[in-house]
């Protein structure tokens, strides 16, 4: 009886300017008829029995609407504030220890895109036999370049169907990424995990007692309206902001990585959503209204008005009702830094 547990609290910067404040990347519908948070759940449908969604409460109409478009609006925890992954996870668990001591969770980001969902399910079945026996699974997909921004597990002994973990590192520098990559003795984290919700706090109850008493105290005193679940702002407020992965995944010692080959993706900038989405012979990306002429490798988004270019090469052009991004494709991993002037000029 496994529950997929999806964390939906994330700001998606690195999208703007589709990715808003007030509408953040996860609940777009970014590569198909339905938002990447409505994708994350009825992968799952097949081999998961109930859901918990954990999204900031200025996001609670979007996330309810969404779940009950596809009639699966179950339980919504709602954060006042945003404390990162670890927290959020201790809520769900605390909520889902509640009703069964011995859940299972699966948790899962609303913003990955996995286009091989047979394979997906089978690696969830294989994680199943040792997170029963206590491990922290994790799936490790098999790296492709020196990615920075994921986390990176060093492969041990054979373990179930998969590996014991005799490293885990978060977001190491290039150079040490580069290393990773050589040795192939690594996987990208997907930053996907199955454990029982009891093991989840035992461990962040070791490594991180502050944020176990934070997300404890916050959870004694929830209220539920509707799909709701709403807990106890002030001693949220209190609670240290962490990842799991820092927090718990590069300390525990029953880390187990189940491999993964899914044709899974991290849609977290324009050049990635231009490597997943479908390409014309000019390897561009055209969504909308556009024209190009002696251009290529480029990603092209027209909300309302055309969009012509001419003689470029490897571009990201979107174009929103009030804002154009026009940004260089190997640079766009620096647009929430204009994210980060519009908010402090705000
Ligand atoms: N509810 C809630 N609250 N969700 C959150 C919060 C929060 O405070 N912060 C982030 N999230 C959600 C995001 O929406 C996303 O779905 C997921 O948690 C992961 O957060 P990211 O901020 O996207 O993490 P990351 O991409 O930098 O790193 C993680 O994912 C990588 C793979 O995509 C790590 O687990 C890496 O190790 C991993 O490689
Ligand atoms: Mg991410």
């Amino acid at each position: 009886n496994i529950t997929s547990v999806i964390m939906a609290g994330g700001t998606g910067s690195r999208l703007w300017p589709m990715s808003r404040a007030l509408h953040p990347k996860q609940f777009l519908k970014l590569t198909s008829s339905y938002s990447m948070l409505q994708e994350t759940v009825n992968r799952t449908l097949p081999f998961t029995h109930s859901n918990i969604v954990i999204c900031n409460e200025d996001h609670r109409f979007l996330a309810a609407e969404q779940l009950r478009e596809i009639g699966q609006l179950q339980q919504i925890i709602l954060e006042p504030v945003g404390r990162n992954t670890a927290p959020a996870i201790a809520l769900a668990a605390f909520q889902l220890q509640k009703q069964d001591k011995d859940a299972m969770m699966l948790v899962l980001a609303a913003d990955h895109v996995i286009k091989d969902t047979a394979a997906f399910e089978q690696s969830v079945k294989q994680a199943t036999v040792a997170a029963q026996q206590g491990k922290m699974v994790t799936f490790g997909i098999v790296p492709t370049h020196a990615e920075t921004g994921y986390g990176y597990i060093k492969r041990g002994d054979n373990s179930f169907d998969g590996f014991t973990v005799s490293q885990f590192v978060e977001k190491p520098n290039l150079e040490t990424a580069q290393q990773y990559l050589d040795s192939g003795d690594y996987y990208w984290n997907s930053g996907m995990f199955l454990f029982k919700a009891s093991q989840y706090l035992d461990e962040l109850k070791l490594f991180r007692p502050d944020i176990y008493q934070a997300c404890e105290a916050a959870m004694a005193d929830v209220s539920a309206d509707l799909d709701f679940v709403r807990i106890n702002q002030q001693q949220f407020e209190q609670c240290p902001s962490e990842s799991i992965d820092y927090a718990v995944m590069e300390k525990t010692a029953n880390a187990v990585v189940i491999p993964l080959d899914a044709q899974w993706s991290d849609v977290g900038a324009w050049s990635a959503l231009w490597d997943i989405s479908n390409k014309d012979q000019n390897n561009n990306v055209l969504q909308g209204d556009v024209l190009t002429h002696n251009s290529t490798n480029s990603y092209f988004n027209a909300e309302h008005k055309l969009i012509a270019a001419v003689g470029v090469d490897n571009i990201v052009v979107i174009e929103t009702k009030d804002a154009v991004l026009v940004a260089h494709k190997d640079n766009v991993q620096d647009v929430k830094a204009i994210v980060e002037q519009l908010k402090a000029s705000n």
